[in-house]
């Protein structure tokens, strides 16, 4: 089955929650919890601060450590960013880009967002780039239409060997933090369409066969199988259940049985 072919990511994205001092009780339990497959990818993003932490914390296990944004640009005088060479320095593997919260607050276009995902290639750091349609545009029946075009924008001159290197996370807005989970049906449809837009419109199959697609938005450790079960969910990007780690840890098996 295609799955073969990529990976399985459970993230955790802890948004801006958590203290430093919080790393280490947090790190105990979520390993006295795991079970990682060979086939999985353990992802937290953490708030910069408390990235030293997490990286000691998590030593030596399978659990990888990602950022929740990045500077699109190399160095230079960008008061309170943070470039990518700085996250690869600290030794953060992953980072979220183009979340919707970002989005909507910080006003990040998609243009923004295609610089930031080059920045992070161009140091060695897996960009998990955030799609997703809010209500209204659901409503109206724009879902995929606005998917299409935060991708083919999103990945704008990246080519299909970068691409493989990419992790692409559907997140409907109407979905995160609500308690409102898409339905396995509406996630995988979307997800669905992502890879043959990614297959057809802007690189090949083998290519987006290889690209994990992620589901994101009130996901937690009841819903999260039936999530995983489907074809093109390859993963999740999980938030407010990602603060408890007994609970992410079940979601990490739910994705090695998966995977
Ligand atoms: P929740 O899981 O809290 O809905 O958040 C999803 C999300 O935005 C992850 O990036």
């Amino acid at each position: 089955m295609d799955k073969k072919f990529r990976k399985t990511v459970i993230a955790g994205n802890w948004k801006m929650n958590q203290l430093a001092s919080g790393v280490p009780a947090y790190a105990d339990t979520l390993k006295a919890g795991l079970a990682v497959g060979a086939q999985e990818e353990v992802v937290l993003c953490a708030p910069y601060p408390l990235l030293p932490a997490l990286l000691a914390a998590v030593d030596g296990t399978p659990v990888r450590v990602g950022a929740q944004d990045v500077s699109a640009h190399d160095a230079g005088a960008y008061t309170g960013e943070v470039s990518a060479a700085m996250l690869a320095d600290l030794g953060v593997t992953y980072c979220i880009i183009g979340h919707s919260e970002r989005r909507a607050y910080h006003a990040e276009s998609d243009a923004l967002v295609n610089e930031k995902l080059k920045a992070l290639l161009k140091n060695g750091v897996t960009p998990i780039i955030c799609v997703g349609e809010s209500l209204e545009q659901r409503d109206a029946g724009e879902t995929l239409k606005v998917v299409s075009e935060q991708i083919k924008n999103g990945f704008a001159d990246i080519s299909a060997d970068e691409a493989r290197g990419v992790v692409v996370a559907y997140e409907p807005i109407w979905a995160i933090g609500t308690g409102r989970t898409a339905t396995s049906e509406q996630a995988q449809e979307v997800c669905s369409f992502i890879r043959e837009y990614l297959a057809e419109n802007l690189y090949d199959w083998d290519t987006s066969k290889a690209i994990s697609i992620l589901y994101g938005g009130s996901m937690n450790g009841k819903n999260c199988a039936e999530l995983l079960a489907q074809i093109d969910i390859d993963g999740g990007l999980i938030g407010g259940a990602s603060l408890k780690p007994a609970e992410f840890a079940g979601m990490v098996k739910d994705g090695n049985e998966d995977a």
